[in-house]
């Protein structure tokens, strides 16, 4: 591949929102490394991905120690893009990483205790070859490690100058409130919270949303097209190069069952009404709450990212299309 240089009006292509009550504002749509960017993947098509992203103004890229696989190589790989294409880019750029499920053998490598983050982020800084990430997270809750414990170490790393901003990822409310009172303690307010969210998984509804709106925490929603069945991908069967018929644990064929089937072709049907794909649908009901700073969406190929970066042109839903929504989910 040739020497990249970015498109000039990227930033025209994308809108921003504030991240909570920081100072930080985050596309509309920013793009996560979960899949499609470890040692088994193209980095050819990887390297595309993320000049798309950023030629259409994805300023955020998301990533975690474990991510692969083999754990780590996406960050491998993304460092090496960075080096590649983004040198003179980095100021411009919203790099994130996470540390909270297994990465090594031992006690040391895995949970929420101090000696993992801190060890964690040094290694993901290496991958990475950088010097600081601008948002460090602890990636699940840790019944096992004192919620002050875990806190301190992400403060602990900002005072390092080795992240700049702090969050959580998959913790509950209370677990949540908990964490975001010890870090105001400290001094380090946190920036965002990394929740599951989608048409089909509605649990952030309920009460997280409310909360992080009252601490000023953003939000930015996970698996927003749920790993890919929100999308036109599924709605005649499984395609052979989709991450169903791969070998991702966490998409089984035995999920796209008849009955959800059908309700995929019913929303399919009101995103055509809306003059959207499915895919753009489904980002865009995520979007149509203000208190939702951002969608992190996970991509196989380049098309995908330009097809769902669309789903800014229309963010609004009348009620009675909400209605049909909900009729169809129920
Ligand atoms: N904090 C956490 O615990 C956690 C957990 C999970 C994910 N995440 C983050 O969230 C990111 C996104 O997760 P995800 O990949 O599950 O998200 P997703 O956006 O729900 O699903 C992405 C998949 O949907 C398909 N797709 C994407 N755009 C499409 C389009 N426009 N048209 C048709 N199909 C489209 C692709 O499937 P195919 O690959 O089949 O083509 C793609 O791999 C991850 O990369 C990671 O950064 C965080």
């Amino acid at each position: 591949m040739t020497n990249y240089t970015p498109s000039p009006n990227r930033y025209e292509k994308m809108q921003y929102r504030r991240c909570g009550q920081s100072g930080i504002k985050l596309p509309l749509i920013s793009l996560g490394l979960w899949h499609n960017f470890g040692t088994n993947d193209s980095y050819d098509n990887a390297r595309e991905m993320i000049q798309t992203a950023f030629d259409l103004g994805i300023t955020h890229f998301d990533l975690a120690n474990n991510y692969g696989p083999m754990p780590g190589s996406a960050e491998i790989n993304f460092g090496k893009i960075l080096k590649q294409d983004f040198k003179s880019h980095r100021d411009e750029m919203i790099i994130s990483t996470k540390a909270g499920y297994h990465m090594w053998n031992g006690p040391y490598g895995d949970g929420g205790s101090k000696k993992y983050l801190v060890a964690s982020l040094e290694q993901s800084l290496k991958r990475l070859e950088l010097d600081y990430v601008d948002i460090f997270y602890h990636h699940r809750p840790d019944d096992g490690t004192p919620v002050e414990e875990s806190m301190h170490a992400l403060d602990l790393l900002v005072r390092q100058g080795k992240a700049l901003y702090v969050g959580l990822s998959n913790y509950k409310p209370t677990e949540a409130k908990l964490a975001i009172d010890v870090l105001h303690e400290l001094g380090t307010p946190c920036l965002i919270h990394q929740p599951s969210y989608s048409m089909l998984n509605r649990w952030i509804e309920e009460e997280l949303i409310a909360m992080m709106d009252k601490e000023g925490v953003g939000i930015i929603t996970f698996s927003p097209l749920q790993k890919g069945l929100l999308t036109n991908r599924y709605l005649k069967g499984i395609p052979a190069d989709s991450r169903m018929a791969g070998d991702s644990v966490f998409l089984n064929k035995e999920d796209l069952t008849k009955a959800l089937q059908v309700k995929l072709n019913a929303l399919d049907e009101i995103a055509t009404e809306r003059g959207q794909t499915l895919a753009q649908m489904a980002l865009a009901w995520n979007l149509r709450n203000p208190r939702v700073t951002s969608v992190l969406v996970g991509a196989s190929r380049k098309s995908q990212i330009e097809d769902s970066v669309k789903a800014i042109e229309n963010l609004e839903f009348t009620p009675q299309e909400l209605e049909k929504i909900n009729n169809v989910l129920l």
